[in-house]
């Protein structure tokens, strides 16, 4: 009854920010993404009948913070009458820190989980219980291109291009590697509660979309930079216009912003995305790759780089 499943964090790049349904864990906005290749969790669940609680090690050290939540995902893939589990992940970039360890983390665990358990599911029933635990996560299941899609009860999700459809590198400037202020869960119901834009958010969310979903059917880099970086600050206004406000940004998240506009000026093929997190992801052409690593390097605050292209979705490894 044990398993190992391998899976990557993916970008939003039409953001997720709000939930229809807190107890499923519904989204009240569809998303699309961008699986990376070269960040990965790899996590081995291995029930047994002799434990008397679930153990999480992750990267060889014990760790009680993170065991919750992944517990709550193993009754979700599993069943709450499930045995209890030792969980080994081994996890290669800072977790918590607006990095989207958590998609990696719950996309890989329902498919150890699922496997562990002799439990065969279509990849759409595994993104739909990963999403259960993070909303995210439901797009990890995928790679490339993923759109997810509200759906009655569940989430539709699907790969619109396949990562070698059309290569791009994603560039992330880390500012800071300590774990967000408030988590996402609380704080997308503040701000469906009390920001004045929540609801235009949302229902401008299927127009963002389309156009973004245009743009990369027709691999259109420019058409989507710009929908991208919109829909980024716009669900960023949203958070900052909650009460309280959610200000996830950094100095050098903005001195990050500002790289990237001279960047732009200069005709280099790049734009910014930025999660729940002080993180800043540099999408760009991989013939500009080493031009943006060393413009964000080189920016005040930036304390590390991490390069990726785009990969496949979560499998049993
Ligand atoms: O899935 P969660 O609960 O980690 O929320 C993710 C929210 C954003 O990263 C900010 C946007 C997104 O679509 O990934």
């Amino acid at each position: 009854m044990r398993a190992t499943a391998t899976a990557q964090p993916n970008i939003a790049l039409i953001k997720y920010w709000g939930k229809r349904d807190t107890a499923l864990n519904l989204p009240a906005v569809g998303s699309i993404s961008i699986t990376l290749s070269d960040l990965y969790t790899r996590m081995t669940v291995d029930f047994d009948d002799g434990l008397e609680q679930d153990v999480l090690h992750l990267n060889d050290e014990p760790n009680d913070k993170l065991l919750p939540r992944l517990s709550n995902a193993l009754d979700i893939a599993a069943g709450g009458d499930r045995p209890k589990a030792r969980i080994i992940s081994e996890c290669n970039f800072p977790i918590a820190a607006g990095l989207a360890s958590s998609a990696s983390s719950f996309a890989a665990i329902v498919v150890a989980a699922s496997a562990a358990m002799g439990i065969e599911r279509s990849v759409g029933e595994l993104a739909n219980l990963a999403g259960r635990a993070s909303g995210s996560a439901a797009r990890s299941l995928y790679g490339g291109f993923v759109e997810l899609e509200n759906s009655g009860d569940a989430v539709v999700v699907g790969e619109l291009l396949s990562a070698d459809d059309w290569p791009l590198d994603v560039v992330v400037a880390v500012t800071a590697t300590g774990p967000k202020p408030v988590g996402s869960t609380e704080a997308m119901e503040i701000s469906r509660k009390t920001s004045p834009f929540y609801d235009r958010w949302v229902s401008d969310q299927p127009d963002d979309l389309a156009s973004a979903r245009d743009a990369i059917a027709s691999r259109n880099f420019s058409a989507l930079a710009s929908i991208a970086e919109h829909n980024c600050l716009k669900m960023h206004s949203v958070m900052w216009s909650s009460r309280p406000a959610i200000v996830y940004w950094n100095d050098a998240t903005l001195a990050c912003l500002q790289t990237i506009r001279q960047l732009q000026s200069d005709g280099v093929a790049v734009f910014f995305t930025i999660d729940a997190g002080p993180q800043v992801k540099a999408v760009c052409d991989p013939a500009d790759t080493a031009t943006v690593e060393a413009a964000l390097s080189a920016t005040d605050g930036v304390r590390d780089i991490l390069t990726s292209g785009l990969g496949e979705g979560a499998r049993l490894t």
